[in-house]
Formats: C-alpha cells, structure tokens, sequence
C-alpha cells in the first residue's frame, strides 16, 4: 500500500518580536497574566505595508525546497491551510507557487482555523495515496495580526503570526500518514467568528466602524471545547492504533494555550515530556502551528518515531492524525 511520507519541513517566523512587555504598553496587560493564563512569553509579527500571508509561505516554500534539494519545477500541488490568505481571492497558494517557480502545480487554499494545517495534511495524503501526485506541499501559515484588535486584551495577547511547510512523497516503507478523525460542529460560531468582510456581511463604513472585521471569541466556552474536543479524539486515535504513553513518542497538539496543552496531555494520559511545544516563543499562529512544531522538532525526530497530530479551532474544527516520521 502507497503512504503519503513526510520527507521535510521547513518553518518560519517573521523578524519582529512582540514581547508581553511591549503588549502591556498597548492594552491593560501585563506579564504575569499572560504567562500564567496562556504560557506565551512572545509572539512574531509581520510588518510593513503589502506583506501577506503570502510572504510567510514563500519563505517556508523556499526552505523546504533547499533543505530537501527539491526542484521547484516537480512539485504537482500545493495545499495551503488559512484564515489570513492575502486576499479573498485569488488563493495565497497559487501566488506562493508563482512567486517559488512551482510551475507545473496547481494549488489551492483550505481554511478549518486551527485545524486547518490537520484537514490540508489528511487532504495531501490521500493525493499521495490516489497515486496521482508525486510532490505534494502542505503548507499552514497565517498573519493573525491582521485580523486582531490590539485594543481587545482578551484576543490580542494570544496570537501571532507564522507558518511552517511539509514535503509529502509516496512511499511503500512503514511509515508516513496512517490514520486519522475529524470532526466539525457549526454550531460553535457563537464563540469564536469574524463577523464581517465576508459575503453575510461585506464590508461597510459601520462594519470598519464597529471594528466586526476582528477576531471575536468568548475564550472559557472555546477553552472547554478545545479541551474535550482534543482529547477525546486523540484517545480515539490512540486506542484505534494500539498507542499508548510507552509505544507513542510524540503528541503534537495545537499551541492556543499552554493550560490547554497539559489538560489534553493529562486527559489522554500522556506524559508532558514527550508533548511538542513552543507557544511560549509563537503564541497561536493558528494553521502555523502544527508545522512549527515539526520545524522546532525536527532535530530530535528520528525516522520511524509514531506521533499523534491533534488540533481544535474555529468552526469549531477539530481531529487528530497518526503518523510514523
Ligand atoms: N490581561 C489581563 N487581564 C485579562 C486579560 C489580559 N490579557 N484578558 C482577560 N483578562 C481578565 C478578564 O477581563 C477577566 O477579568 P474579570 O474577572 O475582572 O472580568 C479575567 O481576566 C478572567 O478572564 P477569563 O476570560 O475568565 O480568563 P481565562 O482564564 O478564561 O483566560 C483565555 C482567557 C486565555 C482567553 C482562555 O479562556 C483561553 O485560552 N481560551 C481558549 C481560547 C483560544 O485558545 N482560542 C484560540 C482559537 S481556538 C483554539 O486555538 C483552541
């Protein structure tokens, strides 16, 4: 049977550094809050003006195509996970795969929120699998400064900006993307949404006016979600493949909150040590999360090592996905 491998990953960050410090300058915050509350000491924000998400894709692109010295011009798809494309349309991959001389892909934008980058990975395997495909990127990245309101310090402290990438090859080996369960629950829009400049609400002078062009979230009803929602399907996913605290080497979940993390890992009765993490430097950079952690990892991942994917976020969205690196 053909599996979809991950053969690289390649992340990135923007250069500039927003400490909490800083952010205590901006809204009535401060430190010890943020670090006790959410575990995040720093997040990186992209500035200047006409830099979009894009920006961030091309630079993962660029990266996994010289670490895995792939030439852009085999490359066949291009999936690329986002709430914060550069523009409704036309769809950030096909201006990443432009601006990488990706010239023989085709691409396409995929937006779950938060598990967005989970979704594009299932949705990359099975091209890989259909046998169609041969080089496929996943790609999660988001600019979330650009729909934060930094006067809200309920939304503002948590998020950042970034994104990571994979390289997905056909492989006949034991290992790669194995099995997978998500799920979707409308209903939770209440809790979390962007109200306005989509095609309900077009933007308007009143729309700009009453600032509905932010993210909006009540953080307790979306944090008890996210908790049940995690770790209930990765100890689905867990049991489904004979995994458990002994055999499964890495969980790599979702960076929205560092108390979300350790109830998850505590819920699924899985040891801390072996939970992938790196909120504290990125904050949540909501599709960019999960390939991060990839990136930030990579140098203790050995071939063969089984790992738990999981990830919750709005829609609500969540799931997880086993694979062996
Ligand atoms: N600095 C200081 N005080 C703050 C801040 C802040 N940045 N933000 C809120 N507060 C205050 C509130 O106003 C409130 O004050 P009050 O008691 O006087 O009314 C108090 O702190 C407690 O507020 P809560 O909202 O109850 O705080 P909570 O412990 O729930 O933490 C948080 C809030 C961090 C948002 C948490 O609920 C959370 O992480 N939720 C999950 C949200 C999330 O991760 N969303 C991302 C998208 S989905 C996903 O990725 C999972």
């Amino acid at each position: 049977k053909i599996r979809a491998a991950i053969t690289g990953v390649h992340g990135y960050v923007p250069d500039y550094v927003l400490t909490n410090e800083e952010l205590a300058t901006i809204v009535d915050t401060n430190d010890e809050w943020i670090t006790s509350r959410t575990g995040i000491k720093t997040r990186h924000i992209l500035k200047g003006e006409n830099q979009g998400t894009s920006v961030m894709v091309v630079e993962a692109l660029k990266g996994l195509l010289k670490k895995t010295d792939t030439n852009p011009e085999d490359i066949d798809l291009v999936i690329c996970a986002t709430v914060t494309g550069d523009a409704i349309f036309p769809d950030t991959a096909n201006i990443a795969t432009y601006k990488t001389g990706m010239v023989n892909a085709f691409g396409f934008d995929l937006n779950a929120a938060c598990s967005g980058f989970l979704y594009a990975l299932t949705v990359g395997a099975k091209m890989i699998e259909g046998g169609m495909h041969k080089k496929v990127i996943v790609v999660g990245a988001d600019k979330m400064s650009s729909i934060i309101d930094y006067t809200d310090r309920t939304t503002c402290v948590i998020f950042g900006d970034g994104g990571g990438a994979v390289l997905l090859e056909p492989t006949t080996e034991d290992v790669g993307v194995i099995d997978y369960q998500h799920h979707g629950d409308g209903s939770g829009e209440k809790h979390l949404y962007l109200i306005a400049g989509g095609s309900r609400k077009p933007a308007t002078v009143d729309s700009v006016m009453s600032r509905e062009h932010f993210v909006t979230q009540n953080g307790r009803p979306v944090f008890k979600a996210a908790v049940s929602g995690m770790s209930d399907v990765v100890k689905k996913i867990m049991a489904r493949n004979n995994l458990d605290a002994e055999n499964l080497d890495w969980l790599v979940p979702h960076q929205a909150n560092i108390r979300i993390i350790q109830t998850v890992s505590r819920m699924a009765e899985f040891p801390m040590e072996k939970v992938m993490q790196n909120i504290q430097r990125y904050g949540n950079t909501t599709a960019g999360t999960l390939p991060l952690c990839l990136h930030d990892y990579e140098p203790q991942l050995k071939k063969g090592d089984t790992l738990v994917l999981t990830a919750f976020g709005g829609g609500f969205t969540w799931g997880a996905l086993y694979l062996k690196w």
